[in-house]
């Protein structure tokens, strides 16, 4: 089994940027500690981040045949992009959306994700931890 797990913009500044939201590990100590949640449940994973929105539909489409699921952290996307939504609907890979902070808990603009209707459901607010449990939750999820 194949998981794609995706990063939109600003996620490459993770250990410096607004610690007291979003921590101090960076995006390279989150992917090691998701690998070793990948090993354990026996699934390959191939970390990518992008800050363009084109680059991220281009993923997302390319992913198609290649990848079983997709982990998605969209990041300020999540707020704005019909384009990701939509690949997301046209690749029909299953995927779950993850944020680190809980938009929820922040700003109104941040309350509304346009890309969560196109996924299985959303992890947000556990710090790096999201990214495991959005990895746990598709493996579950594609296991039937
Ligand atoms: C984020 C939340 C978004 O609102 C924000 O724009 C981000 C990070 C998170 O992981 O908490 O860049 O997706």
């Amino acid at each position: 089994m194949k998981i794609l797990i995706l990063n939109g913009p600003n996620l490459n500044m993770l250990g410096t940027r607004e610690p007291d939201k979003y921590g101090t590990e960076t995006l390279e100590s989150i992917e090691l500690f998701v690998r070793e949640e990948a090993l354990k449940l026996n699934v390959d994973v191939d970390f990518s981040q992008s800050n363009i929105e084109g680059e991220l539909v281009t993923i997302i489409q390319k992913a198609k045949g290649l990848y079983d699921g997709i982990v998605m952290n969209p990041a300020a996307y999540t707020h704005t992009s019909v384009a990701i939504r939509d690949a997301l609907l046209a690749v029909e890979i299953p995927a779950v959306e993850i944020h680190l902070s809980n938009i929820h808990k922040r700003e109104e603009f941040r309350h509304n994700s346009l890309t969560a209707p196109a996924c299985i459901g959303q992890i947000t607010g556990f710090g790096k931890y999201s990214y495991k449990l959005g990895l746990i939750a598709i493996v579950d999820y594609l296991k039937g």
